[in-house]
C-alpha cells in the first residue's frame, strides 16, 4: 500500500494531485473540431430533448454542475438524488434521458434510480468511471469518465473529472440545436488539466486550513455552478475532519443560514465570475455579522478584496471555474483532517460504494 502511495502519506492527497492527469484522459481524443463521444452509439442521443440526472452523494453535486451546464445552453436538465427519484418517481416524458452518475458503477440507489427508469421505458446512460461495472452492464449505454481507479472513500479526480465529462456531454447535446458554446469552450475545457495544476501546486489553502482548523463550523456559499461546489467542499470536509460544515445557495443565506454566522464559523465564498455582485454582497452580509470570509475565485475577484482571505483560481471559463476553486476545497478538507490527525482514506462509518438502498 505504501508503494503505491508513492510520496504521498494518503491516497486522497494523491489522488487530488492525480487530477491534472485524470483530466488529460477524460478528455483525451474527446476535443477536436467539435466533441466526439466515440464511447457512445450513434442512437444513444437521438431524440432526447432532454436529461434527468440520477446520482448520490458526490456524483449528485457533479450532476447538479452538469444539468447548470445544460440549462446554459438551453437543454433543460434536471439532478435528482437517486434515493428519491425511486421514493417518488417523476413520470415518464418521451425524450427524457435517465442518466445515472456513478464513480464505481455499483451504487445501490443509483442502480434503483436507473432500473426504475427503464421499466417506465426510459432510455438510460451510465457516466462511470468503471468499465464491466452494473450500471454499465445495465444501462442503454455508458460513457466513460476514464480518471483512473480512485481509493480515498472521499471522491476527488472522479468529481473533477465528472463535471468534465458532462461539460463534453452538454456541448454535443446543444451542438445539434446549434446552442453550443462552440470553439471557445472547447477550448477552456483542454486548458482545464493545467489549470487544476496551478491549483494543486499553489497550495494556498494550506495556511488556511491551518488559521481555521479550531472553527465550531464550516460554512460554504455558492451561485450557479458555485452552488454545487457549495455543497461538495461541505460534503468533503465533513466526510473526512467529522467537523460541521453546510452548503448554501448564496441567496438562501438570509433566509435562514445567516443566524449560524459568528465570528467561529468561516464563510467560504465562491466567485465563479458569473454574478460577481451578488455574491459579493452576500460576503458583506457575513462579514457585518462578524463571520471571517474566505473568497475562493478569479485572481481579480471584486470579492477578493473585501475577504479575511483569497484562494485565488487560474482564468478560464466561468462555466469551469468551479472545477478549480473545488480542487482549493479538496485541499481544504484534506488539510484540516490532517492537522485534526483524522484517518483520511477510511473516514469512520463511511463506505467507498454503498451497495445496499
Ligand atoms: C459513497 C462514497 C461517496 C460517493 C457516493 C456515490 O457514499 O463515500 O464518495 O460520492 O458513494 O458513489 P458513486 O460510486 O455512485 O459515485
Amino acid at each position: 500500500e505504501d508503494a503505491e502511495k508513492g510520496r504521498y502519506d494518503h491516497y486522497m492527497h494523491k489522488e487530488i494531485h492525480e487530477q491534472p492527469r485524470a483530466l488529460e484522459q477524460t478528455l483525451q481524443g474527446r476535443l477536436g473540431d467539435g466533441v466526439a463521444l466515440d464511447d457512445l452509439a450513434d442512437e444513444t442521443l437521438d431524440g432526447v430533448e432532454r436529461v434527468a440526472f440520477v446520482a448520490c452523494g458526490t456524483s449528485y453535486h457533479a450532476s447538479l454542475y452538469g444539468a447548470r451546464l445544460l440549462i446554459e445552453r438551453g437543454v433543460p436538465a434536471s439532478a435528482h438524488l437517486a434515493s428519491e427519484y425511486v421514493t417518488a418517481p417523476p413520470p415518464a416524458r418521451a425524450g427524457t434521458i435517465v442518466v445515472g452518475v456513478t464513480q464505481s458503477g455499483e451504487t445501490a440507489d443509483t442502480l434503483a434510480a436507473l432500473r426504475e427508469a427503464h421499466s417506465q421505458d426510459q432510455p438510460t446512460l451510465a457516466v462511470t468511471n468503471t468499465v464491466g461495472s452494473t450500471a454499465a452492464r445495465e444501462c442503454d449505454d455508458a460513457l466513460f469518465i476514464r480518471a483512473g481507479p480512485e481509493i480515498g472513500v472521499a471522491a476527488t479526480k472522479t468529481f473533477s473529472s465528472q463535471v468534465a465529462t458532462l461539460a463534453l456531454l452538454a456541448e454535443q447535446l446543444a451542438a445539434r440545436e446549434g446552442t453550443g458554446r462552440g470553439r471557445p469552450f472547447r477550448r477552456a475545457l483542454a486548458a482545464l488539466p493545467d489549470g487544476v495544476r496551478t491549483v494543486v501546486e499553489s497550495d494556498d489553502v494550506r495556511s488556511v486550513a491551518r488559521q481555521f482548523r479550531d472553527s465550531d463550523a464550516y460554512f460554504f456559499v455558492g451561485r450557479g455552478t458555485g452552488h454545487p461546489v457549495a455543497l461538495e467542499g461541505a460534503l468533503k470536509l465533513k466526510e473526512i475532519t467529522y467537523e460541521h460544515a453546510e452548503g448554501f445557495a448564496a441567496g438562501e443565506l438570509k433566509h435562514g443560514p445567516l443566524a449560524l454566522v459568528t465570528e467561529r464559523t468561516p464563510v467560504f465564498a465562491i466567485d465563479t465570475g458569473h454574478n460577481t455582485e451578488k455574491v459579493a454582497s452576500n460576503a458583506e452580509e457575513i462579514r457585518s455579522r462578524g463571520g471571517p470570509v474566505v473568497a475562493v475565485g478569479p485572481a481579480d475577484s471584486p470579492l477578493g478584496d473585501r475577504a479575511d482571505a483569497h484562494l485565488p483560481v487560474p482564468d478560464t471559463d466561468p462555466a469551469l471555474t468551479g472545477v478549480l476553486a473545488n480542487v482549493h476545497l479538496q485541499l481544504l478538507a484534506y488539510h484540516v483532517a490532517a492537522e485534526l490527525d483524522r484517518p483520511i482514506d477510511k473516514p469512520r462509518n463511511l463506505a467507498k460504494s454503498v451497495t445496499v438502498e
